[in-house]
């Protein structure tokens, strides 16, 4: 009897507990896992950092998205109930401690149009259409709720929906009109699920896994000594001059250069070139030679005395997709460390701080000062400089950056002084809130604040890689260089999404003109490694697959790279990705070109790049069917049950790329030569995938 009572007493416990109803936040679930437009999820905010804000109305607890956007959830049956409020956002930034951006002098009118942009960027461009959008909650493919279109300014929607016996609960919004970061914020207020039992709710990837184990194709370094890119640098005349001979080898190692001009210095131990540049223009041939134990290289590097700085495209880390905002001293002595220590030799020169470093306020005579963050900005160049590295920085010509900092309206001279003073050798001017500055949206006010920049620089004594940002207003590929540009933003802000890979990079097709020494299309940062926006860095959701088919294609645009990972936390992946000097030849090509779209399919793409040795490089993409035109939510989530894609074999019709005769092709990631081939290349590619190989005449 005692047994009986005993069990009972057991089972009746047992499903008293089972029954205990929880509550579980969408807020704390792993957002990182959100699939959306722009930037990444934040807790209680939105991708912009703003507060999440529907109709006037605050929301302390939700998750603000930027449409569209989808969220996967496991529920493994055991949830009661999805409810939430929600809408789309309004972007109110948190009142800056000194009150109010300056008043425009003399306008009050906004940007209206430019066609470059996404249609509803208030940053300057894009006929305004007012963003509306679609909520959606779906579980195991069906569509269990519907907001139906909302509008900016509508009021929020309650959704309270029963999800039962749902495996999977996917949260959607559907971007109507207007899109990108502003255009398209959304939020799901308040947004929790209840569920009985232990196994709570939990975030999943809608990815379909295929491609996703790492493999190394890069072969490891060599021991022997070698010479990699750049070939050929750029100066003007009697500039500090710093740069780091790209060797690589067992070490210690030996750098000597015959014919070394007056004014410069070379350190031999570590191949690092500093001084004064050559006060007379022309070409300096630099004979270089490195040895170690296991024997010797040798090779030339052109020093280019001239007006053009960047003659190939630059080669770097940047901050901010590496925490955004969030960027100190610290992590960017990190990032200089491991630069200097395992990339350096393969030609990866700037350290570049982004957004986040500027003091809130101005001191009396108008001086630009850092923040707390950054306590000792001069002894940080130092240190890059002494790495043989070069050293860069972030404003906007508009009175605020992009991240609410000071930007350097009305005081661009005496920045640009400061930062001469500080030792910067790269500046990249983000338009930002010069929108509340600009006249209008005619060519000549798109150029201004760029020439008012140009002309302080110039003034200073250094020479300043200048990078344009204002995401290819105005079409500024056709006009970047005349306002003394190196380099020029030509899209919105890329993620670590391959769809964002495909809306940055992939979209490059018809500007390749303008492009070559000195001046380069700039699709955005790479996304390998340690990503994020904010504190919170995760590995980039790319793929192994897509992270190929990422740093191929921006080598085969010859775009800059510049790095945006958490370099302290560098995989062996990650950093097989970006020491693999074949790869990194394409993109440092002495000629310049940017490669161009050559075929296209529904779901695959070839790109050829001409090379200054006569040969071609071509990138067989498998990029799948773009998602972006789906209307259907319940298309738009992978529900784990498709079947993983298989590879694809991907063909090129020599004549298409404008070769003639049997080409030898080489395999630029593994580094092995596949074979002779006649009247076309063909080879098997993985999905969202590439191969990438340089064909060139066969004897
Ligand atoms: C954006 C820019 C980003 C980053 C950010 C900083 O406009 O596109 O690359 O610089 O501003 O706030």
């Amino acid at each position: 009897m005692k047994n009986v009572i005993l069990i009972w007493c057991v089972f009746l416990l047992g499903s008293f507990s089972a029954e205990v109803e929880k509550t579980i936040w969408i807020s704390d679930m792993d957002l990182s896992l959100i699939d959306l437009e722009m930037g990444q999820a934040q807790k209680n905010k939105t991708p912009m950092g703003s507060p999440i804000v529907i109709s006037g109305q605050t929301y302390e607890n939700g998750v603000g998205v930027s449409a569209p956007a989808k969220f996967l959830i496991e529920l493994n049956g055991t949830g009661k109930q999805f409810s939430a409020e929600v809408g789309p956002c309004e972007m109110k930034m948190p009142a800056r401690p000194e009150g109010p951006a300056p008043a425009p002098a003399g306008n009050d009118k906004k940007a209206t149009g430019n066609a470059a942009r996404p249609a509803g960027d208030p940053m300057g461009g894009g006929a305004r259409v007012m963003p509306s959008m679609e909520f959606f909650v779906l579980g195991d493919k069906q569509v269990l709720w519907s907001s139906g279109v909302m509008k900016s300014g509508d009021q929020p929607k309650k959704v309270d929906v029963k999800i039962d016996g749902i495996k999977k609960l996917a949260l959607v919004v559907v971007s109507v009109s207007g899109r990108g970061p502003f255009g398209g914020l959304a939020a799901w207020g308040n947004s929790k699920i209840t569920y009985f039992g232990d196994i709570a709710p939990k975030a999943i990837s809608g990815k379909i896994v295929s491609g996703s184990i790492p493999r190394i194709l890069t072969p490891s370094e060599c021991s022997v000594p070698k010479i990699n890119y750049p070939k050929v640098v750029g100066a003007t005349p009697g500039k500090p001059f710093i740069f780091s001979i790209p060797v690589t080898g067992e070490k210690p190692l030996k750098v000597t250069v015959e014919n070394l001009p007056d004014g410069l210095s070379l350190d031999s131990n570590t191949g690092i070139l500093s001084g004064t540049s050559p006060s007379k223009k022309g070409t300096y041939s630099l004979n270089i030679t490195v040895k170690n134990s296991l024997g010797e290289a040798k090779g030339t590097i052109d020093l280019k005395v001239g007006d053009l700085l960047a003659l190939t495209p630059p080669m770097g880390w940047n901050s901010w997709n590496a925490g955004g905002m969030t960027v100190d001293q610290n992590k960017v002595k990190a990032a200089a460390d491991v630069i200097a220590e395992k990339l350096r030799g393969h030609g990866w020169a700037f350290i570049n701080i982004d957004d986040g470093w500027q003091a809130d306020k101005r001191t009396d005579n108008g001086e630009l000062l850092t923040n707390a963050k950054f306590s000792d900005i001069k002894g940080m160049s130092d240190y890059i400089h002494s790495k043989g590295m070069r050293f860069g920085i972030y404003s906007s010509p508009g009175p605020q950056t992009c991240g609410r900092a000071i930007g350097s309206y009305q005081h661009e001279e005496q920045d640009a002084a400061t930062w001469a003073r500080w030792g910067v050798d790269y500046l990249k001017y983000d338009w930002c809130s010069y929108r509340q500055i600009q006249k209008d949206n005619s060519l000549e006010e798109l150029k201004k604040p760029y020439f008012i920049m140009r002309d302080a620089l110039a003034k200073t004594n250094r020479d300043v890689v200048y990078s344009l940002c204002q995401y290819g207003m105005g079409d500024v590929w056709k006009w970047g260089a005349e306002v003394n540009g190196n380099l020029w933003r030509t899209t919105m802000d890329i993620n670590d999404s391959w769809k964002s890979v495909l809306g940055t990079g992939f979209t490059q097709t018809d500007n390749y003109q303008n492009i070559g020494p000195g001046h380069w299309n700039d699709p955005d940062m790479l996304v390998v490694g340690t990503v994020g926006w904010s504190a919170n860095t995760k590995p980039t959701k790319l793929t192994p697959d897509e992270q190929y088919a990422h740093i191929s294609l921006w080598s085969l645009l010859a775009s800059p790279l510049l790095i945006g990972c958490e370099m302290d936390k560098l995989d062996g992946f990650t950093l097989s990705l970006l020491t693999n000097d074949e790869v990194i030849g394409v993109n440092q090509d002495v000629l310049g070109r940017q490669a161009r779209l050559i075929q296209k399919g529904d779901d695959y793409q070839v790109w050829a790049k001409d090379l200054a040795d006569g040969s071609k490089a071509v990138g067989l993409f498998y990029t799948g069917v773009a998602e972006a035109a789906a209307k259907d939510p319940v298309k738009m989530i992978n529900w784990g049950d498709e079947k993983p894609e298989t590879a694809k074999l991907i063909s090129i019709d020599f004549k298409a790329l404008g070769l003639s005769g049997k080409q030898k092709a080489r395999d630029l990631w593994s580094q092995q030569i596949l074979g002779t081939y006649d009247g076309r290349f063909e080879s098997e590619v993985n999905y969202h995938g590439v191969v990438l190989v340089k064909l060139s005449a066969a004897e």
